[in-house]
């Protein structure tokens, strides 16, 4: 393999084949190929693309380069879940004691915020003594006690994309659909689930900004899972304001049990639901009528609520902050923010509020930055509605003034109100599966 031909053809429009895939991959990650050819050839791949078969190549070849779990002596079906990353997307810790509670596993590997968005296992961390550096020994046997398990990503797994993440993250290759779908299948098959459904976040707070990219990287990846046999479904779902009104970490976890327990945002329920109701029929059980009828009843009866509580203790948490969240650590300064004017509160730019919530130290500015688990926003109005001037928007909070006046200046450039309410949205625009599209 000659990496000069390989990076001429690419640039060129041309293809590449499996072998020259996984040798180019292995080449990599043995550091045989430079940082400089590899990112050349990132570079072709953003502006040619790939096709289906080299997007499904890319991704086998990134998930055999390190290690893979192996869930097969758990009984059950075992679902994954992932989401490409959103603003106040705290549906991982609703859906997976839903899944669990209806009889399925729900084995997850998480991430940490990156940029605006928010990371489930900061927010998991944010629990007093909660673990998420488990061994695949513990992950396996917490899956098996209490049907779900959220942890860290191992550097082990997919190390090819770890790599290769980096190395986009500095040459301007993110945004690039084979790469992102190669990268997060590539994650998702070393996991060792049966089947994963995908949360596609499309809108101004998520990497795809439009509908039809959206549905072109779910598509590619339901396709190269196809190839893989590995069943998968896409939702699209809405991201042009936060899901939910917490942003920020306990904050987050709080309104989760609040969804769990039965109130919280009708949004984050409805996504939340409707999620879990398309992991079950993934699984086998049921139409997705049905399945939605199950989730719910596991929200009312308790079940999963019950299954988080089951999972946090087994994973060294403070359960006590789950069933009273007021015993969260609590932030040491507060601001609220009101609306400058009357009319329609038109936009809450999801993009903005989350880089707020980084200013206020819920996030991270630069690699390793500590997070202050307590820091975030609370939204006290969501889109839609008619708001009047001096009425409450959102509370902010952090650990000091300085900190809430750059929060409270980058949340309120977050603000458009208009005469008129905006044309009505979508929250979720519809699923993609190996039958294609469907509706709403
Ligand atoms: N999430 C991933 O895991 N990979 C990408 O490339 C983008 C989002």
């Amino acid at each position: 393999m000659n990496m000069y031909d390989l990076i001429t053809r690419k640039k060129r429009g041309g293809a590449l084949t499996n072998e020259e895939i996984s040798a180019l991959i292995a080449g990599y990650v043995a550091g045989k190929i430079p940082d400089y050819q590899m990112s050349a050839l990132l570079m072709a791949i953003y502006f040619r693309g790939m096709t289906t078969a080299e997007t499904a190549a890319l991704t086998q070849a990134m998930a055999a380069s390190g290690d893979r779990i192996d869930l097969s002596a758990i009984p059950g079906k075992k679902i994954d879940k992932h989401s490409t990353g959103g603003v106040g997307d705290k549906t991982t810790l609703i859906v997976s004691p839903i899944v669990a509670a209806c009889g399925c596993c729900a084995p997850k590997m998480s991430g940490r915020g990156l940029g605006h968005t928010g990371g489930t296992i900061d927010k998991l961390e944010s629990i007093p003594g909660f673990r998420t550096d488990l061994s695949a020994e513990e992950f396996c046997a917490i899956v098996r006690t209490c049907g779900l398990s959220l942890i860290g990503q191992a550097g082990t797994l997919a190390r090819a994309d770890k790599l290769l993440y980096a190395l986009r993250d500095v040459t301007a290759t993110v945004d690039s659909i084979p790469l992102i779908a190669s990268s997060i299948m590539s994650k998702k098959l070393a996991c060792g689930a049966d089947a994963v459904l995908l949360d596609v976040k499309v809108g101004s707070g998520a990497f795809m900004k439009t509908p039809e990219d959206a549905y072109a990287l779910a598509e590619t990846m339901v396709a190269i899972s196809q190839e893989a046999n590995f069943p998968t479904a896409a939702l699209i779902t809405r991201m042009d304001e936060p899901l939910g009104c917490a942003v920020g970490n306990s904050l987050e976890v709080a309104e989760a049990v609040s969804v769990l327990r039965g109130t919280g945002p009708d949004d984050l329920r409805t996504v939340a639901l409707s999620l879990a109701a398309e992991m079950l029929h993934l699984a086998g059980m049921g139409t997705r009528a049905a399945c939605r009828a199950r989730a719910a009843q596991a929200i009312a009866d308790g079940t999963a609520f019950d299954a988080l509580v089951r999972m946090t203790a087994a994973q060294g948490g403070d359960t006590a902050v789950l069933l009273d969240p007021a015993r969260f650590p609590q932030a040491r300064a507060s601001r609220t923010v009101c609306a400058p004017t009357s009319g329609c509160l038109a936009h809450l730019d999801a993009e903005t509020v989350g880089r707020a919530a980084v200013l206020l130290g819920a996030g991270r500015a630069a690699k390793g930055d500590a997070i202050d688990h307590a820091a975030g926003i609370l939204l006290r109005r969501k889109c839609g509605g008619h708001i009047t001037a001096g009425e409450p928007l959102a509370t902010l909070y952090a650990a000091d003034e300085t900190l809430l006046d750059a929060g409270a200046e980058r949340f309120s450039s977050a603000i458009e109100i208009t005469d008129a309410p905006p044309p009505p949205s979508p929250l979720i625009y519809g699923t993609v599966d190996a039958e294609g599209r469907h509706d709403g």
